[in-house]
């Protein structure tokens, strides 16, 4: 084996993380390397993950290195390659006697996870460490998290990549293409309801969708909303959010940073603004983004929005500037 890589997953005993954690250890998200493995949870359920470090053995996963389990957050981020920030609340969920109906209310509930977690990656988290924020709402627990952190060497990312996933399959039924032969699926803004899911800049068989498509009205009616709401459908439909589906979009997430992107070809994900398309700085951005030869991830900047997409990812915008604003006594 070529060589090792330290990945922590919190919310370790959800149900995210039960599709996830096997997939870490396949062999094909970090290739032919030993991956080992620290999982995290809140002191209540922490001894369940004893079962399932009993499944991970039986399972025979020949890259699997050593497997910990804890509920101190600090000590597992010791030198940790990888972060999937999973833990948190769902919504659809009653909490204190309020139904969660958007990933917004979850602010005040999930937000303060964050502040702790970050400081203990920006200490302890190697200086090169990517952080994946799942947890909801993401964007802006990421947001808190980098903060918290104070480490510009670490990538700190809120996933988008579900979306993109989702947007996919809706654009490749609806050109009747094979979803492989749809690309460049940019998720601009919020992993909330304000997302833009870009219908123009995609690429479907090497045409932009903005040829291939050619439907304003279906894009502005059925596409847009279909994605942005695609979570809702998904808990009304099952009683619980999205799980296999959020997994195999951290693994594409975790495959994406992995391995340098090809010439042309960019993927979704959100990190912090740097400015870029206008967005202010700071801010955790949906963007399209490409990973460089040299292992590092930046934004892809040669994409043209027409006036239809920046208003739309205007609304994003402003939403993640009122998060912000809603979590500045997070702020250090
Ligand atoms: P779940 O309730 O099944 O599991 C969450 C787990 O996190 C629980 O076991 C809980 O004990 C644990 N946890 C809570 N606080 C923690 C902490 N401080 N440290 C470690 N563990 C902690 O929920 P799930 O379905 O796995 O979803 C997890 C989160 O992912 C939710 O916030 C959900 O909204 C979000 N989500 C995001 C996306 C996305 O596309 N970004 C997609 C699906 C779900
Ligand atoms: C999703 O998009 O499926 C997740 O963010 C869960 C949710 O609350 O919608």
């Amino acid at each position: 084996m070529s060589s090792s890589v330290k990945v922590v997953v919190t919310g370790a005993a959800g149900q995210i993380a039960y599709s996830l954690i096997p997939r870490l250890v396949d062999g094909k998200t970090f290739g032919n390397k030993k991956v080992n493995l620290t999982l995290v949870e809140i002191p209540q359920v922490v001894e369940k993950l004893k079962g399932l470090v009993m499944e991970l053995e039986d399972s025979y996963f020949p890259n699997m290195g050593e497997v910990k389990y804890t509920d101190n957050f600090e000590e597992a981020s010791k030198d940790a390659d990888w972060f999937l920030l999973v833990g948190s609340i769902p919504r659809g969920i009653v909490y204190n006697g309020k139904k969660i109906e958007e990933r917004s209310d979850l602010l005040s509930i999930n937000g303060g996870i964050f502040v702790d977690q970050g400081k203990a990656i920006g200490e302890h988290g190697k200086a090169n460490a990517k952080i994946l924020v799942v947890g909801n709402p993401a964007n802006t627990n990421a947001f808190i998290g980098k903060n918290a952190a104070n480490n510009d060497s670490q990538l700190w990312m809120a996933m988008t990549m579900l979306d993109s996933n989702r947007a996919k399959s809706v654009i490749s039924k609806k050109t009747n293409t094979d979803i492989s032969d749809v690309t460049n699926m940019i998720i601009w803004g919020n992993h909330s309801p304000t997302m833009y899911p870009d219908s123009e800049n995609v690429c479907i068989n090497g045409v932009l969708g903005s040829e291939a498509i050619n439907d304003m009205t279906w894009v502005e009616s059925e596409f847009i909303p279909s994605v942005q709401q695609r979570g809702k459908a998904v808990i009304d439909a099952r009683g619980a959010s999205s799980a296999t589906s959020a997994a195999k979009a951290a693994i594409d997430t975790v495959i994406a940073c992995e391995n340098p992107t090809p010439s042309g070809i960019c993927f979704s994900a959100a990190i912090a603004s740097d400015g870029s398309y206008d967005v202010p700085e700071g801010i955790i951005c949906g963007y399209p983004l490409m990973t460089l030869e040299d292992g590092t991830v930046d934004i892809k900047r040669d994409i043209a929005l027409s006036d239809f997409a920046k208003s739309k990812f205007q609304i994003s915008i402003d939403e993640l500037l009122e998060e912000k604003e809603a979590v500045k006594h997070l702020m250090k």
